[in-house]
C-alpha cells in the first residue's frame, strides 16, 4: 500500500454524475416514533448529496475529478457550489437551474444512526446529457454515478462510458429496481448490506461487486469468483452519514492498486468519515487515510456505516 499519493503515475481522472443537496441536519438523543414531537439537540446546513460526497471524497483521495449535475437558484446553491470548488472538484459541468436545490432533511441520533428524506429539486432537472457532458465521460478513466438523478440519465452516461472505455461504478443507491440492460453496461457496484439483499441475483451479472458491511469493513467478489474480505477500523462514530459516500469516492480513486489495496483504502475513508458530524464536511483527505492505514489501529467491529 502507498501513501494514496497518486505519484507512481498520473492521478486517474473521475467523471462523477450525481446529485448536489443541502443537508440540513438535525442531532437528537434518539429519531421520533411517528406521531411524536422531540426536541432536538442541534441543527447543521451541511452540503451533501450522493453524487457531491462522492466527487469530494474521490478529490481528497487524490482523483482529478469532474463533476456532471444541477444546483438550483436558491440561497443553498452558491454553497453547494463553493463546497466542490473548494475540495478541488471541477465544477465547470455543474448546471445552474431555476427552482430549488435539492435538499435533504437528515435526523442523526446518539449512536450515529441517521434518517434521511431527500427532496430532488434540480437534481430532478437532469435529464439530458449535452456533449460536453459525454465528452467529459468518454475522457475520464471512471464514470462514478447513483441513483439519485433520473435513471434514464444514468443509464445514457453508463452507455457512453462503455463505449468508450471508460470504467463504470455505479453505487446503486437509493437502492431500486433498474433495467437488466442498464446492470450489463456496470463494470463495479458498490452496495451496502441492504441493497445487496434487495438487489440479489441481479448483482450476479456484475463483474465486480463491491459489498460495504459498516465497521465489519467491505468485500469484493471479482469476474472469477474470487472472493476477499477487508476489515474495518475501530473508531470513534458520530454521524454514519455519506460513509459509504466516502468509501465509495475513495474506491474509484484507488481502484486500479487492485481490489485489496482499493478496499482497505476506502475502508479507511470511510471511517474516518464516520468521525466527524456531516456528510461532505466529514469526508478525510488522503493523508489522513494514509495516516490511519500506518497506524494499524486494533480493528474491531462495533459500528456501521452504510
Ligand atoms: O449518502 C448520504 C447523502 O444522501 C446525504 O448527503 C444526502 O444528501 C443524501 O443524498
Amino acid at each position: 500500500m502507498d501513501d494514496g499519493t497518486e505519484q507512481a503515475g498520473r492521478a486517474p481522472v473521475i467523471a462523477v454524475l450525481g446529485s448536489v443537496n443541502m443537508d440540513l441536519v438535525t442531532t437528537v438523543t434518539r429519531r421520533p416514533e411517528p406521531g411524536e414531537t422531540i426536541a432536538g439537540r442541534d441543527f447543521a446546513t451541511v452540503p451533501g448529496g450522493k453524487g457531491a460526497n462522492q466527487a469530494v471524497a474521490a478529490s481528497r483521495s487524490g482523483g482529478r475529478v469532474r463533476f456532471l449535475g444541477a444546483v438550483g437558484t436558491d440561497v443553498f446553491a452558491p454553497r453547494l457550489r463553493e463546497t466542490l470548488d473548494a475540495a478541488g472538484v471541477d465544477t465547470g459541468r455543474l448546471r445552474t437551474v431555476d427552482g430549488p436545490s435539492g435538499i435533504a432533511t437528515i435526523v442523526v441520533d446518539d449512536s450515529g444512526e441517521n434518517s434521511i428524506i431527500v427532496v430532488g429539486g434540480a437534481n430532478a432537472a437532469m435529464t439530458e446529457l449535452t456533449d460536453d457532458d459525454l465528452a467529459v465521460i468518454a475522457a475520464a478513466d471512471v464514470l462514478l454515478c447513483q441513483l439519485e438523478l433520473p435513471v434514464p440519465t444514468v443509464a445514457a452516461a453508463l452507455r457512453h462510458a462503455r463505449a468508450n472505455d471508460t470504467l463504470t461504478l455505479l453505487n446503486p443507491s437509493p437502492v431500486r429496481e433498474l433495467a437488466p440492460r442498464l446492470w450489463a453496461e456496470v463494470d463495479i457496484a458498490v452496495v451496502n448490506r441492504g441493497e445487496a439483499r434487495r438487489l440479489g441475483a441481479v448483482l450476479d451479472g456484475v463483474p465486480h461487486v463491491v459489498t460495504t458491511l459498516g465497521g465489519d469493513g467491505a468485500r469484493h467478489r471479482g469476474p472469477d469468483g474470487t472472493r476477499l474480505s477487508v476489515p474495518g477500523f475501530a473508531v470513534p462514530v458520530v454521524d454514519t452519514t455519506g460513509a459509504g459516500d466516502a468509501f465509495t469516492g475513495a474506491l474509484a480513486v484507488a481502484w486500479h492498486r487492485g481490489p485489496q489495496d482499493a478496499l482497505r483504502w476506502a475502508c479507511a475513508a470511510g471511517a474516518l468519515a464516520t468521525t466527524a458530524l456531516g456528510a461532505s464536511a466529514a469526508v478525510p483527505d488522503r493523508a489522513a487515510v494514509a495516516a490511519l492505514l500506518r497506524e494499524e489501529l486494533p480493528r474491531s467491529l462495533p459500528e456501521k456505516f452504510e
